[in-house]
């Protein structure tokens, strides 16, 4: 057997861990990955936006299946021409993948489902956002329709505030395309989980739920990043919810995708707002999300590979049971490269802690120069999951790990978690 991995981030890190102890004897292939994914994959330079290369590349290694880590190559229809040409991809269609790509489109398909989110107007002007946006009052939420690295959404405390984010992306054209229609959406309050769901297109099987932090600094302050760290599992996220979740939103979204022709299979990633009146979409996206995925797939017992392979083929979920997990906490720290989330610096030499029976190391900014040093590549660097049977356990190793990474300009969060550890541990 041999896997194609498309990506080269801590996430599909992540994915080629999780392959490898899956499928012990196959043989894996990573396009472009990272020096952390070349010691479980042979690294091939072809980029993971290059459809034509990967489909090329897929053919050239007669590969089983593809695995497709980030957005942006689902967006541009990797996953039709690998189907074109017979070859098993695990993740959904260009139309499918719409769900994220247009925050617009996820809000019609929603509707037409009868999912539960906040309430949101699509905007191509200027004039009728903001009339759009006075009408909701503050805060209000305004999000660019596309594509837009997770900078896109602005949470507007004032009608001041509201009036600069439209008129940046609207009038100045922040975003690009991506920009160039937005919503405006009523502001909801409360916790925030990152639902996966390995899906079929009908069955959806929950992954443990994980919680990301988006700010760079402590307590959730300044500006937002890719991701500063994540946790899991997520004690708020009980098991009543995590079937209301499938319940009123995965089903009833997955069944009007496939009424439209356009099925969704792969991996849905549900960001939900707990609400009192229980979970509420916040946003769709249609691939594993960075860095959650670092934390819930150590701690999958259920064989992962086998349950994607089986949707990458186009089989049924039908009768498979929830994925089984470890009954440990994973805790997930990003170690960034300053000034990031501005341009970091990059280059400097880089010394990384080593993987052990509690502690997983996966790559992301890094890269080795033209001497074989391993090397500063990108803003987050790596990310450390520590493996505890408690959360305060797990935080502890993985801010410990955190601080044994070494490069000129490191800095990392000590407070990944700090909602959960402020809870009582579950009894279950
Ligand atoms: N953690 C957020 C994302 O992957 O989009």
């Amino acid at each position: 057997m041999t896997i194609l991995l498309v990506g080269g981030g801590g996430r599909e890190h992540a994915l080629a861990w999780r392959l490898a102890r899956d499928f012990p004897g196959a043989s894996l292939v990573a396009a472009p990955g990272n020096p952390g994914i070349a010691r479980l994959a042979r690294c091939v330079p072809t980029a993971a936006h290059d459809v034509a290369g990967l489909v090329a590349l897929a053919q050239a290694e007669r590969a089983t299946f593809v695995v497709v880590g980030p957005e942006a190559p689902l967006a541009a229809g990797l996953v039709d021409r690998l189907r074109e040409h017979g070859i098993p991809a695990f993740g959904p269609t260009q139309a499918a993948a719409q769900l994220e790509t247009s925050k617009a489109f996820a809000k019609q398909v929603m509707r037409e489902a009868g999912v539960p989110t906040a309430h949101a107007t699509r905007h191509a002007d200027a004039a009728s956002a903001k009339a759009a946006a006075r009408a909701l009052g503050a805060p209000v939420v305004i999000k660019a329709s596309g594509l837009a690295a997770g900078k896109g959404v602005i949470i507007a405390q004032s009608m001041a505030e509201a009036d600069a984010a439209i008129d940046a992306m609207l009038v100045g054209g922040e975003f690009g395309a991506a920009g160039a229609e937005i919503l405006v959406e009523a502001f909801m309050s409360g916790e925030e989980l990152s639902l996966f769901l390995l899906t079929d297109g009908t069955r959806a099987l929950p992954l443990p739920a994980a919680q990301d932090h988006k700010r760079v600094g402590e307590g959730d302050t300044g500006p937002n990043t890719g991701g500063m760290g994540a946790y899991a599992p997520v004690t708020i996220a009980t098991p009543e919810i995590v079937r209301a979740a499938i319940d009123r939103v995965a089903e009833p979204l997955l069944a009007a995708m496939r009424a439209r022709g356009t099925p969704f299979t792969g991996l849905l990633y549900a960001g939900l707002m707990l609400t009192p009146d229980g979970p509420k979409v916040v946003e769709f996206n249609c691939r594993f999300g960075d860095p959650e995925t670092q934390v819930v797939l150590p701690l999958l017992s259920a064989n992962l590979g086998e349950m994607i392979l089986a949707v990458a083929r186009g089989d049924s979920l039908a009768g498979v049971p929830f994925p089984r997990q470890h009954d440990l906490a994973a805790v997930g720290t990003v170690v960034a490269a300053a000034p990031y989330p501005e341009t970091p610096r990059t280059g400097m030499p880089l010394v990384l802690p080593a993987d052990a029976d509690d502690l997983l190391v996966f790559h992301a900014g890094t890269a080795r120069d033209a001497t074989g040093t391993l090397v500063v590549s990108g803003g987050r660097v790596a990310t450390v999951v520590g493996l505890a049977p408690t959360f305060a356990q797990a935080q502890a190793r993985s801010t410990a790990a955190a601080a044994e990474v070494r490069f000129d300009g490191a800095f990392f969060r000590r407070d990944i978690g700090w909602r959960e550890a402020g809870r009582a541990p579950r009894r279950d």
